[in-house]
């Protein structure tokens, strides 16, 4: 039977598998005739504990840790979904961006299913993947939308006209991408490993206002899109050591606040310039970030003040996952977009098409 025809005659339930960076992801999908996804596993295997001593992703970790989650996963996600290897339409998986190592292990894993349960395989980019999981939340996407991707390793502006290949990158970070100022400045903070939600927390009891932290590339000549969070953090180094020097102590709550404050003013302030500039009404935030509550809040003031339509998925499914990667390859099995071959190799730098 065809892809074309497959995908005629109405569900198709894909499998997709997610081993970018820290998590080894397995996610079942079932994508309807009518547009709607339905969602029957999201499991995940996380190593951020191996390494959150080293205040960071350590790539042969990681690396290790997906080979030994990976086929518990799979047989997890089966029977979490209900369904049979038989029942699977298509296999999708992340083939980068990424880290090298990591995202062998999940090429290597999901050509030896496809080849195993003889169905189509599917590379996809893992930032495409960010957006169209918001279709397991939202349904359908519009014919036009923008998407804000911010996480540990990407910050990017992207206008997407079809999950199937049209994907514009507006804009994306210079230097450090926003989660990793926020794990960053955690780390300074004395907060632990992945510093996001540790800041979003502590930020709650803090004030916002109380220190003028720079935002990054917004004066009048900057790249409109783009981002810079380097200056941020150093700036934010610098006041705490400042303090430190001087014997005082270092309000974490404030700093907290006031850094998390510089982040999301500027990340909103570009989507939404963006939005209006191309005359697109619907905003898509993903990546692990997305799950900050004062990004997610400030974005729904600034939205309904411009008019513009606001998806966000839940945190769970902003944060990296397999269910976001079954979303992609659902989408483009049913849209008809040819498998990709069984030479497929990891792209680290991958790059939107
Ligand atoms: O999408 P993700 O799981 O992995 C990457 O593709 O990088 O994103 C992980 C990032 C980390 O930097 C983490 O600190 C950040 O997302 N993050 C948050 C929050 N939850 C996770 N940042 C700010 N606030 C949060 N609540
Ligand atoms: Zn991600």
């Amino acid at each position: 039977m065809s892809v074309l025809t497959r995908s005629v005659l109405g569900d198709v339930v894909v499998l997709g598998i997610e081993t970018s960076c820290d998590e080894t992801g397995v996610g079942i999908v079932r994508l309807r005739a009518d547009g709607t996804v339905e969602l029957l596993a999201d499991e995940i295997a996380s190593s951020v504990e191996q390494h959150a001593r080293f205040g960071g992703v350590v790539p042969e970790v990681a690396s290790r840790a997906h080979l030994e989650a990976m086929v518990p996963a799979v047989h997890r996600a089966l029977a979490v979904a209900g369904v049979s290897s038989s029942d699977v339409d298509a296999v999708a998986v992340t083939a980068g961006p990424g880290l090298a190592g990591a995202l062998l292990v999940g090429l290597a894993a999901a050509k030896a299913y496809a080849v195993a349960w003889d169905v189509p395989l599917y590379g996809v980019n893992h930032l495409s993947a960010h957006v169209a999981v918001d279709t397991v939340e939202h349904g359908p996407l519009p014919a036009a939308a923008l998407a804000l991707l911010v996480s540990g390793g990407h910050s990017s502006l992207l206008r997407v006209s079809s999950l199937a290949g049209e994907i514009h990158t507006l804009g994306a970070t210079i230097d450090d991408a926003a989660g990793e100022a926020f794990d960053k400045v955690a780390r300074l903070l004395g907060l632990p490993f992945p510093g996001g939600p540790h800041i979003d927390k502590a930020a709650r009891e803090g004030n916002a206002e109380a220190i003028a932290f720079p935002r990054g590339l917004t004066g009048p000549r900057d790249a409109p899109y783009d981002f810079s969070f380097s200056g941020l953090k150093t700036s934010v180094a610098r006041w705490v050591e400042a303090r430190q020097r001087a014997g005082e102590p270092v309000p974490v709550a404030d700093v907290a606040a006031s850094f998390q404050e510089a982040v999301v003013d500027v990340l909103t302030a570009k989507a939404i310039r963006a939005a209006t500039e191309f005359g697109i009404d619907h905003l898509v935030i993903g990546g692990g970030v997305a799950a900050n509550s004062r990004l997610r809040a400030l974005a729904e003031t600034r939205c309904a003040a411009a008019g513009i339509r606001l998806r966000v998925p839940r945190p769970k499914l902003c944060t990296d996952n397999g269910a976001m990667v079954a979303a992609l390859g659902a989408h483009l099995h049913a849209a008809g977009v040819a498998p990709s071959g069984l030479d497929i190799s990891a792209g680290p730098s991958l790059a939107l098409v």
